[in-house]
């Protein structure tokens, strides 16, 4: 995950809690920190947009790592913009009325326990 205001770091600490409670080891950690992915058997990426592209430590994460992912798709689970963030961006963002919390926990918390199930399903497997 890429903390700068703290919404996706939220959001990771959520996904870390509903894996733990599935019995899964969960690793939360800013991606400008993982030069290695190996130690772990799935990685989930967490990436807030910063004026219309990734958050650049998620693009140099996904470059450094890339060889080793194999990427099996994504969701988009919304933002929060505060009403005091500054910057351009984010003022004509709050200007449109389009600020606010829109992060939805439950639909992370149901994907969450979807790759949770995944994973169990795969280790009955072997
Ligand atoms: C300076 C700035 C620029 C942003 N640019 C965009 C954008 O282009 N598109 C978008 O959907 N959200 C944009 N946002 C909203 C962020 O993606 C959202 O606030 C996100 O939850 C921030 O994550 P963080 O709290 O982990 O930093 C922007 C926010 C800020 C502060």
């Amino acid at each position: 995950m890429v903390p700068k205001n703290g919404s996706t770091a939220e959001i990771a600490d959520h996904i870390a809690t509903v894996l733990r409670g599935s019995g899964l080891d969960a690793d939360v950690r800013p991606a400008a920190e993982v030069s290695d992915v190996r130690p772990h058997g799935l990685v989930r990426l967490g990436v807030a947009l910063y004026v219309g592209g990734w958050h650049r430590d998620a693009r140099r994460f996904a470059r450094r790592a890339e060889q080793r992912l194999n990427a099996e798709g994504h969701i988009a689970s919304g933002g929060r913009l505060k009403a005091r963030a500054r910057g351009r961006v984010a003022r004509a963002i709050l200007e449109e009325g389009r600020g606010g919390d829109l992060r939805d926990f439950d639909c992370i918390a149901a994907w969450a326990t979807g790759i949770a199930a995944g994973l169990a399903a795969e280790a009955e497997r072997r």
